[in-house]
């Protein structure tokens, strides 16, 4: 690595339909969105993030990708454009371009042994994951995992029984609204509140399986551009969500405010906090009223690349 920096960027991401479900092998849809996470390493004396000493117990994420590269001491710089514990997948992109950066200080990266190696490393950290925060975070642009291979397949990813089909999801022109609801939520303790649930129950499990076929059905919407309906999916799907226990008061306090002005809106990522987001053509209406309720709203920009050399 020498005393070289090595910078790379990832971008955060959304998920239109399926989040918690994909967990458990159904189908799922995502975007990448304008923002960003940057990270440059340099060898060091010790490993350290953003001048901080490496530990056993804190940045798992961090301290994994290393342990993956058997990396040296490396200082590792991050510096992002939206906060952790945003539902937005900040531990995929700090996965997703440390592994890159680590793969080019010794040669080159490329984007399939970055998503494996990315979503080891958070199935290990997280307990239980699916592949779609790390292989959106990789590719950019949409992502959609379906149980079979179609012509736009990326990679296929399996663990234990489960099996996923990464895809290249085309994504319709149309406009999200994000609006955090300022209160973080890590995502390992939903993904397990979610699995004790569907271990002991078989309403969990075919709410699991109805969540599945409610995003097979918002994929063909989006291929008709039918915003209307894909927009009634989305809010079908966050009252599933709720059902599974992920959704929180102030998630349900800004899906309801934006819903009147919306095609439709959910909860995006693991819940219990996070953000929500509103598929509108009243981007101005929504934003001001998620900011009257308490939230931080963003209107996305979608199609970006995923991670890159910087
Ligand atoms: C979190 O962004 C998405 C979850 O489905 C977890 C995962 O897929 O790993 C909740």
């Amino acid at each position: 690595m020498s005393g070289r920096l090595w910078g790379t960027s990832a971008p955060a991401k959304v998920i239109l339909l399926g989040e918690h479900a994909v967990v458990y092998g159904q189908p799922a849809a995502s975007v990448a969105i304008d923002l960003r996470m940057r990270c440059r390493i340099r060898s060091a004396s010790i490993s350290s993030l953003n001048g901080m000493p490496l530990t056993a117990h804190n940045y798992s994420y961090v301290s994994a990708c290393l342990a993956k590269h058997n990396a040296c001491p490396t200082a590792v710089i991050t510096d992002s454009d939206f906060p952790s514990g945003s539902g937005l997948g900040s531990s995929a992109a700090v996965t997703v371009a440390l592994l890159a950066a680590l793969a080019r200080s010794k040669g080159n990266w490329d984007e399939e042994t970055v998503a494996r190696e990315a979503f080891e490393v958070e199935n290990e950290v997280q307990g239980r994951a699916s592949p779609i925060d790390t292989s959106t975070c990789t590719h950019g642009h949409g992502i959609l995992i379906a149980s079979e291979r179609s012509d736009r397949l990326l990679w296929e990813m399996s663990c234990d029984t489960r099996r996923w089909c990464v895809h290249d999801l085309k994504v319709p022109k149309m406009t999200l609204v994000i609006g955090f609801t300022g209160r973080s939520a890590p995502t390992g303790p939903l993904v397990a509140k979610v699995k004790r649930y569907v271990d002991h129950s078989t309403f969990a499990r075919e709410v699991i399986e109805d969540i599945g076929q409610m995003t097979l059905e918002g994929v063909k919407q989006m291929a008709k551009g039918d915003l209307e309906s894909l927009g009634r999916t989305m809010t079908r799907d966050h009252k599933l969500l709720a059902i599974l226990g992920v959704s929180s008061p102030e998630l349900d306090k800004l899906v309801s405010a934006t819903l009147p002005h919306s095609y439709g809106a959910k909860l995006t990522g693991a819940g219990g906090g996070g953000s929500m987001i509103a598929l509108t053509d009243r981007p101005e209406k929504v934003m001001e009223i998620i900011r009257s309720k308490g939230g931080k709203p963003h209107t996305a920009v979608t199609d970006v690349p995923g991670v890159k050399n910087e």
